[in-house]
């Protein structure tokens, strides 16, 4: 294994699965193999627990946004894990991929989860609000004008709080994901992406540096950032 330097971010590697051109049947296992890559990974179990579950109506509906949700696991994690817990989370994942979306919707239905072909600017253009938004994995895959555009879209569209969670770049998390996949997930593009994506991730003061007032980066563990926003506290300045 070549184990690549990773000081600074390399905005230059593309991700095979963003490829229009690329193997649809290697795309279809690279979808379904997210469920345990980002079970193993991602934490969301903990995010949700610290910042999410807080913000859920004991009475009525509470709305959450996924962005960029690809395959969709995450969106029906959430919301398996309120309704788990006596909540009703009504999970919306949007994706402009259109294979992305296809994948998403085919999946057994879950209560209080539906997919769109969207971007976030056309839900902010159409009026739309979501007490909670959320992402995963998508912040290292944008340029710099999308990213901009993502938080100024996530925090219009968030009523409490919006969550952005992605791979933290480091040396360690490359050698063990390295090392962790190469047997695994045959016939897919996790492997490489996985490499690429933490090639093209944040470090916590990379990411610092970029944000706006009103946004906070915390690191849960070694291996991961997250991008917090208040729109209560915000609300109430
Ligand atoms: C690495 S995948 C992550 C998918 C999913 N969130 C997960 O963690 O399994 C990134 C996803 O972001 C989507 N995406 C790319 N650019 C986007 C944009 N500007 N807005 C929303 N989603 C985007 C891609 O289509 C892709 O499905």
């Amino acid at each position: 294994m070549i184990l690549p330097s990773l000081v600074a971010r390399d905005e230059q590697a593309r991700e095979r699965m963003d490829d229009p051109r690329c193997d649809p049947r290697r795309l279809a296992r690279t979808y379904a193999s997210f469920r345990p890559v980002n079970a193993a990974v991602a934490g969301w179990r903990r995010a949700y627990r610290r910042h999410l579950r807080p913000h859920l109506r004991a009475e009525g509906a509470t709305t959450l946004l996924d962005i960029g949700c690809g395959g969709g696991d995450v969106a029906r994690a959430l919301a398996r894990w309120a309704r788990r817990d006596g909540y009703d989370l009504r999970v919306t994942g949007i994706d402009p991929d259109p294979r992305a979306h296809d994948w998403a919707r085919r999946r057994t239905p879950v209560a209080g989860v539906q997919f769109h072909r969207k971007l976030s600017s056309e839900l902010v253009a159409a009026g739309e609000r979501f007490d909670l938004v959320i992402s995963n994995h998508l912040l290292h895959h944008l340029n710099e004008e999308q990213r901009d555009g993502l938080l100024e879209d996530s925090a219009r569209l968030a009523r409490r709080a919006v969550v952005h969670s992605d791979i933290r770049r480091g040396r360690l998390a490359y050698a063990l994901f390295s090392v962790a996949t190469w047997p695994l997930f045959p016939g897919t593009f996790i492997r490489e992406d996985g490499l690429t994506s933490i090639r093209r991730s944040f470090t916590a003061p990379e990411l610092r540096a970029r944000i706006p007032s009103g946004w906070t980066v915390s690191t849960p563990g070694r291996f991961r950032l997250l991008l917090l926003h208040d729109a209560l506290a915000r609300a109430r300045r």
